[in-house]
């Protein structure tokens, strides 16, 4: 029986939040970080075997978190989000079938219904991965390096990566060590691989905190969320 293992690449330092140290230790809710908050959400859902954390090697925060339950803990980040998610997948060593969810500590709204959807998704049909994603909405335009627009894109095949990206341990290993780094999800990893990976509908709040600004849509969320014990 294959096993469902939650990766969390948490080894980035988020120089577009400008707060100084790295984003994911952003208090986020009073005193909590937004890693805590992104840990704990998907501890409470009970839907995983194994939670696993990458933080880099000289991480000094991470002691100071508090988790609901047992979490593996792995100082061996890299210098990209791809190398972070391929050395803790190394580090975690877990079987060639087992499925490896991998999510970014940077999205603290993911909802257990999304979560639901993707285990669905990979118990359902013969796919090699499931990621979940938002259609685009907006028009799409390819810019030239000196801003003027080039061209329309079809946006009814365009669609927002998030995360968690489900795929084989294994699989999943051997693309990422082929891709050396610089993909900057796993499903790009696994296409070079010509792997059949299914599109599962996300959530509009599932967004990734990058900037100062998204802080307070994250929060609000958030707590609304509490509320709703939509987790
Ligand atoms: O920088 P970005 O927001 O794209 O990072 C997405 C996720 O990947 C974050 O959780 C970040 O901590 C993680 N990451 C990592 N190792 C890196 C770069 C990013 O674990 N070298």
């Amino acid at each position: 029986m294959s096993k469902s293992i939650l990766l969390i690449p948490a080894a980035g330092v988020g120089e577009r939040m400008k707060i100084g140290y790295p984003k994911q230790y952003f208090p986020l809710l009073d005193s909590t970080s937004m890693l805590e908050v992104t840990v704990n959400r998907l501890q409470d859902m009970y839907l995983f075997d194994q939670i696993a954390v990458v933080v880099s090697r000289n991480d000094s925060y991470i002691k100071q978190c508090h988790f609901h339950g047992d979490v593996c803990i792995f100082p061996c980040g890299g210098e990209t989000r791809a190398e972070s998610v391929l050395n803790g997948l190394v580090a975690l060593n877990p079987d060639d079938n087992d499925w490896v969810f991998v999510h970014d500590a940077a999205r603290p709204c993911l909802d257990r219904d999304s979560v639901e959807r993707l285990k669905e998704a990979i118990e359902s049909e013969a796919i090699d991965g499931a990621i979940l994603a938002m259609p685009v909405t907006d028009t799409i335009k390819w810019v030239s390096s000196s801003g003027l627009i080039e061209k329309t894109i079809d946006r009814s095949h365009c669609y927002r990566a998030q995360t968690p990206q489900v795929f084989r341990a294994a699989a999943l290993r051997a693309a990422l060590s082929q891709a050396k780094g610089t993909v900057t999800d796993e499903a790009s990893a696994m296409e070079t691989q010509n792997a059949k990976i299914r599109i599962v509908e996300g959530s509009a709040f599932n967004i990734k905190v990058t900037y100062p600004d998204d802080i307070e849509i994250v929060r609000n969320y958030l707590l609304n969320s509490v509320q709703r014990k939509d987790y």
